[in-house]
């Protein structure tokens, strides 16, 4: 298994070109299924969380080609994809266990065929994480939902039909299933509490290049009118609002200063203004954003909440900031019961952070001592990867096939701004 070392203490000054988000990505994939035609996807970013995506679309018959030579692990930033002829509609355990995001294909495949077969994606690292809500959105639609092995399977022979979707809580992926699946059902389909994460805008905006007819995006009402079929388009993948916040705590908790490009500010304000909070200075021009360490890094309260909320996927990089940051700061983690895996390892590297169950009170170090440490899923990753460049001496991350999932060329993108820190390859 690779690993990551760093030697920190280096301060950060440099460009990086923020990728397209993963999150948006995904769904974006799974949309293809949605029609016969070439959807064409600019600005996928290359990780394996897209290469576990391109597989399983695969698995169903979907014909994909990725721009530039090579395989999966070359994979370029334009993926072709065209789904003229599917000839599997499970989605195996294998792929499943992987990535939850694989469930994403159950809508599409059920509005179009009237069948899916999903392996349930069963527990994770970061909380238990039902598929309650995406089961019933499919069942308000007209679905018949089966359980059986493991699988969950789903049929609508005579189609699916239009319906009012009332989510009890916000979710991203069933807001997603739900939207897609309504694209092709039969009438009227009103999603109530939808989430409002600019992915979904983004995944909007694809259907509706394709010819759907969805109106509401960017609110917590959707409203879509089903059509018979969709057709082909072109679309870039919108950036990657953790992948740039990620960057701009490196610059602040390394005293110095980035500048990210490919950033839309809307969607990236409600993020910029807790890191600033903290003590950083940024400014916009156009898509470019400067971020500077400025001042001195102070205590914060930090709750995490669907969009326009504090995102839960940048908790644990704002936590290592907080750790070296003056006075004693909590933290609310609302959407995931399992989310602080990256505390004691931040602890091993000096922090004094303490958890009551959805509470996490840090008590500001002067700073962090290099360790070897263990990366627990995505985002906690990234927090020590952050935690390590501002230490002091040597830090060693393992199992960071888990930063592979959703950063881009982590490593080369830090050194080149003057980071020390390589992969060793084993
Ligand atoms: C997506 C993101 C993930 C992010 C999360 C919250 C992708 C591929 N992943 O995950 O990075 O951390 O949103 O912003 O976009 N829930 C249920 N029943 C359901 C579905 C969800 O109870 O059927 C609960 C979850 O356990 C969680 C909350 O709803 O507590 C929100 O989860 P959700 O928004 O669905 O997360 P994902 O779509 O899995």
């Amino acid at each position: 298994m690779d690993k990551i070392v760093i030697h920190g203490g280096q301060r950060l000054s440099g460009s990086v070109r923020i990728s397209g988000a993963k999150n948006a990505a995904l769904p974006l994939m799974a949309a293809s299924l949605l029609t016969k035609d070439e959807i064409e996807l600019d600005n996928v970013p290359q990780l394996s969380d897209i290469a576990t995506m391109s597989h399983l679309l695969i698995n169903h018959g979907v014909k994909l080609s990725i721009c530039g030579t090579g395989g999966y692990d070359a994979l370029k930033h334009r993926v072709i994809l065209k789904a003229d002829t599917i000839t599997n509609f499970r989605a195996p355990y294998d792929i499943v266990r992987k990535m939850r995001a694989s469930v994403l294909v159950l809508g599409p495949l059920l509005a179009r065929f009237g069948r899916a077969e999903v392996s349930m994606p069963g527990g994770c690292a970061i909380g238990t994480r039902p598929i309650d809500m995406h089961l019933k959105a499919m069942q308000a639609l007209g679905a018949e939902i089966y359980l059986h092995d493991g699988y969950i399977e789903a049929v609508a022979p005579n189609g699916l039909h239009g319906a009012e979707i009332n989510f009890e809580v916000v979710s991203v992926g069933a807001t997603e299933n739900a939207l897609m699946a309504a694209t092709l059902a039969s009438g009227k389909t009103i999603i109530r509490n939808a989430a409002m994460e600019p992915e979904i805008g983004d995944l909007a905006t694809l259907l509706n290049k394709m010819g759907a007819k969805i109106s509401g995006i960017g609110t917590s009402i959707l409203e879509i009118e089903g059509v018979l079929e969709l057709h082909s388009a072109k679309h870039p993948v919108i950036f990657d609002r953790i992948e740039a916040g990620t960057y701009a705590v490196a610059a602040v908790i390394t005293g110095g200063e980035l500048t990210l490009e490919n950033v839309d500010p809307v969607f990236f304000s409600n993020i910029a203004d807790k890191i600033i909070e903290v003590g950083a200075s940024i400014t916009y021009d156009g898509n470019i954003v400067k971020v500077s360490a400025h001042g001195h890094r102070k205590s914060i309260d930090l709750v995490t909440g669907p969009y326009p909320a504090f995102p839960t996927d940048m908790q644990a990089q704002l936590m290592a900031l907080l750790a070296i940051s003056e006075g004693t700061s909590t933290i609310t983690e609302n959407i995931f019961e399992n989310r602080y895996m990256h505390v004691p390892e931040l602890n091993r590297m000096g922090a004094n952070i303490i958890t009551k169950g959805g509470v996490a009170t840090v008590q500001g170090v002067s700073h962090f001592y290099g360790a070897e440490v263990m990366a627990t899923d995505l985002r906690a990753s990234s927090s020590l990867v952050l935690a390590g460049l501002s230490a002091s001496g040597e830090t060693i991350i393992n199992r960071v096939y888990h930063l592979d999932r959703g950063y881009e060329k982590i490593e080369d993108k830090l050194a080149k701004c003057g980071a020390k820190i390589y992969r060793v390859i084993s």
